[in-house]
């Protein structure tokens, strides 16, 4: 029978950008082997529908839980907004998404009782940010923005390019006088325009990228449900999975992951019958 605790953890996002979570899992949580799928092929997922997203999504999670895996981490805001609870239905291993752990975190922060959250157009206009937020603390005054430019400039590897520091000021610098003092990064590829976006918010707001309470999360749900693999074990492997040319996906995702892509593999995943 097979040992569930030496089963990798399988991460999806819809194309780089989820490696910036999957970074803080490797970090915080060596021992672990790991599966991770960019469906660069489709990206972005921001500006489409709930119910495309939702597809993508289960074609993703389908994709790796054949992988075997004992845990699947949605590392996209777009796909956690509008599609966690029905992949938490379709399948019978733990699902985690990004939104619940990055609202918990900012109220925790918070002072002012002013945040922020952008996101994509998709995460913003599902309210998932919202909701949580005003779930944990309903006095909070919340101000929410969807900055769609981010994703292809992030995906570009253009980080701290002058074009993406005037983008982040004509999203943000309106937001300096209303009392906001922690901004969720509510998308897993802003976390690499760290630099553009601080150029354009006052320096006392705490910009909150939710990877490492991602991780910590992880870490949590294995310990309690006993799925932690022994650290005494092999050395842990890591794979990469994309649906088009791993070429760009390398490149600047040595960037977001900060060390060598080693292994990246394309694959098909679209049920046979679709185009
Ligand atoms: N990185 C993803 C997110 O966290 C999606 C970006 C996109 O595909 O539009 O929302």
């Amino acid at each position: 029978m097979t040992d569930t605790r030496k089963l990798p953890i399988g991460v999806f996002d819809s194309g780089i950008g989820g490696l910036t979570v999957l970074r803080a899992i490797q970090d915080l949580l060596p021992a672990e082997s790991t599966i991770y799928l960019g469906d660069t092929a489709r990206v972005p997922y921001g500006t489409k529908s709930r119910e495309v997203v939702t597809r993508y999504a289960i074609n993703n999670a389908d994709f790796l839980v054949e992988q075997g895996i004992k845990l699947l981490v949605v590392a996209c805001n777009t796909a956690s907004s509008v599609a966690l609870n029905t992949l938490k239905t379709h399948y019978q291993l733990p699902v985690l998404g990004v939104i619940e752990p990055g609202a918990r975190r900012a109220c925790e922060i918070t002072q002012s009782n002013v945040v922020g959250v952008i996101g994509t157009e998709a995460t913003i206009a599902s309210e998932a940010y919202q909701q949580a937020l005003r779930g944990i603390k309903p006095d909070l005054t919340i101000l929410a923005r969807s900055c769609p430019l981010f994703v292809p400039l992030a995906e570009e590897g253009w980080l701290a390019h002058p074009i993406t520091n005037q983008i982040s000021r004509v999203y943000l610098t309106d937001w300096a006088l209303d009392g906001l003092d922690t901004l969720i990064l509510g998308c897993t590829h802003y976390p690499v325009l760290v630099a553009s976006i601080k150029t354009a918010v006052k320096p006392s707001v705490t910009l909150l990228d939710s990877a490492s309470v991602v991780a910590k999360t992880v870490h949590d749900l294995l310990k309690r449900q006993n799925l932690a693999r022994d650290p005494d074990s092999d050395q842990a492997r890591h794979v990469y999975y994309v649906t088009d040319v791993p070429e760009r996906f390398r490149r600047v995702g040595e960037i977001f992951l900060q060390r060598p892509l080693s292994e990246v593999i394309q694959v098909d995943i679209e049920p046979a019958g679709r185009s």
